[in-house]
């Protein structure tokens, strides 16, 4: 019987030689390695829709006088509120351990490993962007990201103790304050999270990785150096995709930031 092929199979990490396309002119090779695993993509995506959902009705609740909401409309975002607040503390648990759970939490544990290395980056930032210092290599998540995680857990418990806490309370004016607290020191970080994975040129192209799983390789090894040499300098199991677009290797080449 012909042995089955381990899942960290000896895929080709790159593509040494160009494909040819049908009319014989061989095509830009754009190389993909694989960033995030299926499971850690829903749990992110199961995490911050219903996150979303929260934001925007509590915005609601907490301007509801400057919105001149009725008290039925009021009663029905609470009602909202409370089942957004459900789905969003059971949803990413269960698809953590439905799916590929060991991996994932691999992923969800990195941004606690932080490194003096991680805090160079971090201070170093201004004078990076001075051009006055180098950072250090960054791994898979750098220093600003890994203390974008641990700000989500610290905001995001502390809104899911002071929500149950006003919930069982209504009246509860500790709960109230905390919560409202958390939710204004929250939407700046958000604001900044949203413009780096989506609109800023140099840093945007990891939101394919949030949806298809993949990112460019020569963006991975300009923004992530460590973390590709640690793949190549281990036997390790990341599949790389390899794929010839010759429109996106042209786009990827003038948009590394
Ligand atoms: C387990 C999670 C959560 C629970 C149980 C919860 C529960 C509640 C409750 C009971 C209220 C008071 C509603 C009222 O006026 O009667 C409230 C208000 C509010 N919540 Fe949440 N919440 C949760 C998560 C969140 C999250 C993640 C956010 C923000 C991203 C958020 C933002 C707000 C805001 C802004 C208000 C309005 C505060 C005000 O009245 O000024 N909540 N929440
Ligand atoms: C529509 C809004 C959002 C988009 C487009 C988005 C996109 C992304 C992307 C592309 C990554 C991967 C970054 C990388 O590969 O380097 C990521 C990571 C992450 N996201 Fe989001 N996200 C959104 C909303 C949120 C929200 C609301 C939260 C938390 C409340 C959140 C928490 C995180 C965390 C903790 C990480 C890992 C650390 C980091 O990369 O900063 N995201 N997100």
């Amino acid at each position: 019987m012909m042995p089955l092929t381990p899942r960290k199979a000896k895929l080709p990490r790159l593509l040494d030689s160009e494909p040819t396309s049908a009319e014989g002119v061989p095509s830009p090779v754009v190389r993909r390695v694989e960033r995030f695993g299926k499971t850690t993509r829903w749990v992110h995506w199961c995490f911050v829709l219903p996150f979303l959902g929260l934001a925007a009705t509590g915005a609601a609740l907490a301007l509801r006088e400057m919105l001149g909401l009725s008290e039925r409309s009021v009663d029905a975002i609470v009602f909202l509120h409370g089942q957004i607040a459900v789905a969003w503390v059971v949803l990413p648990p269960i698809v953590l351990l439905s799916g590929q759970t060991r991996e994932t939490l691999d992923d969800l544990l990195a941004p606690w490993h932080f490194s003096r290395s991680d805090l160079r980056w971090l201070l170093l930032q201004p004078l990076a962007a001075l051009g006055r210092a180098e950072l250090p290599p960054a791994g898979k998540l750098n220093g600003g990201q890994k203390l974008n995680a641990i700000l989500t857990v610290l905001v995001g418990g502390g809104l899911l103790v002071s929500g149950t806490w006003l919930w069982f309370v209504p009246a509860a004016l500790a709960a109230w304050g905390l919560h409202l607290t958390l939710f204004a020191v929250w939407v700046p970080a958000f604001c900044g999270h949203f413009y780096l994975a989506a609109l800023n040129p140099g840093t945007r192209h990891a939101l394919r990785a949030m949806f298809v799983g993949t990112v460019d390789r020569s963006w991975a090894e300009h923004h992530h150096p460590a973390w590709i040499a640690g793949l190549e300098g281990s036997d390790a199991p990341v599949p790389l995709q390899l794929r010839a677009h010759r429109a996106g290797a042209r786009d990827a080449e003038t948009e590394h930031g």
